[in-house]
């Protein structure tokens, strides 16, 4: 097995230079450079990163812990963090829980044994006690997206309520009053902030009548089947405010199986921002969530708080959703024939 120190022999470079040239760290004259990656192929020299680590007492890893990467919106968020780690000179290894709190217990405990720089975390909604088992380890954290009682790690969050108020207050300006909500699940809180902005709006609108807030999967099936429920009844709402993207689209489909046409017969706005809802039609109104500065955010935390220098107060970064405003919503039938 070839070391650094053979390479830099063959090459004909200090140990240093040969270590410059691979980690990108210091510019090297293209000369040197080229001496050191033809003595690289020659010797097919790979870098030894768990020697380095205990060496250095780094791993340059950091772990990325999330429900589920099949949901778009985690799927461009983990893509984002991955991106912004790389360009900090870091690797992002991804960690998906599929929403099961066994399954992110196994891959905390396999985080802390491959002793990663850090790690950044999205609760399924259920694995506090997971979380303190990292901290418990003196292992660096920063919670995105959902916020947990716990006061060490940075939380790095979309003001929700609010977000939820404006798409309520945005269908509500265009006339609608009957107006449903559809929700995740009651574990999820930035789903329960989004409910509480909705009725923060209708109650400030004289004659805005409150449907029953309907509570079900972050997802596209369960989107589907609700709208069929909502959409049945003798009476029945004139637009649909949904917490995430993949419920709006669920909608979208079982709207149209009941021969209903958005925006015509029903106003629909989603939340998360996923490119989706602008690739469908009508592109669906949504409130953008803002993927980039999460991740820019979330990585700019961590390295503060993997830091010597760290003082160990956990800090609360709150950014806000954009209204995206799309083809899916248009003024009530009532008001738009008048
Ligand atoms: O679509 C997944 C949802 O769960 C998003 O709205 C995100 O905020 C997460 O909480």
């Amino acid at each position: 097995m070839s070391t650094l120190k053979d390479v830099a022999e063959v090459a004909g470079v200090s140990v240093a230079t040969v270590s410059n040239v691979l980690t990108g760290k210091r510019s090297v004259s293209p000369e040197l450079a080229a001496r050191v990656r033809t003595a690289v192929k020659q010797l097919n020299y790979v870098p030894n990163l768990l020697a380095s680590g205990l060496r250095s007492g780094e791993t340059k890893t950091i772990g990325l812990v999330l429900p589920d990467n099949s949901n778009p919106f985690f799927a461009e968020l983990s893509c984002a963090i991955e991106d912004e780690g790389f360009r900090a000179g870091y690797n992002v290894v991804l960690c998906n829980t599929h929403n099961k709190a066994e399954r992110a217990e196994a891959y905390i405990n396999t985080l802390l044994a491959q002793k990663v720089d850090g790690v950044l975390f999205i609760s399924s909604g259920c694995d506090d006690a997971i979380l303190r088992q990292l901290l418990l380890h003196a292992m660096p954290v920063t919670l995105i997206d959902r916020e947990l009682p716990l006061a060490e790690p940075d939380m790095i969050l979309v003001d929700n309520r609010q977000a939820g108020r404006a798409a309520t207050s945005y269908l509500l300006g265009l006339g609608h009053r009957e107006i449903a909500c559809l929700a995740g699940g009651t574990d999820l809180q930035p789903s329960n902030d989004r409910v509480a902005g909705y009725m923060d709006a209708m109650a400030e609108v004289e004659g805005a009548v409150p449907h029953r807030v309907m509570h079900v999967d972050f997802s596209y099936e369960a989107g589907r089947q609700a709208s069929l429920e909502i959409l049945s009844k003798p009476v029945r709402p004139t637009a649909i405010f949904a917490c995430n993207d993949l419920l709006a689209l669920g909608v979208l489909s079982g709207a149209r199986s009941l021969g209903m046409d958005i925006p015509a017969d029903l106003s629909l706005l989603g939340f998360d921002g996923i490119s989706l809802t602008s690739a469908v039609s009508p592109a669906i109104a949504t409130m953008r969530q803002p993927v980039r500065a999460l991740a820019n955010a979330a990585l700019e935390s961590l390295l503060r708080r993997m830091s010597p220098r760290d003082d160990g107060q956990g800090r609360r970064i709150v950014l806000s959703a954009t209204l995206m405003e799309g083809e899916s919503c248009a003024p009530p039938r009532s008001i738009a024939s008048s």
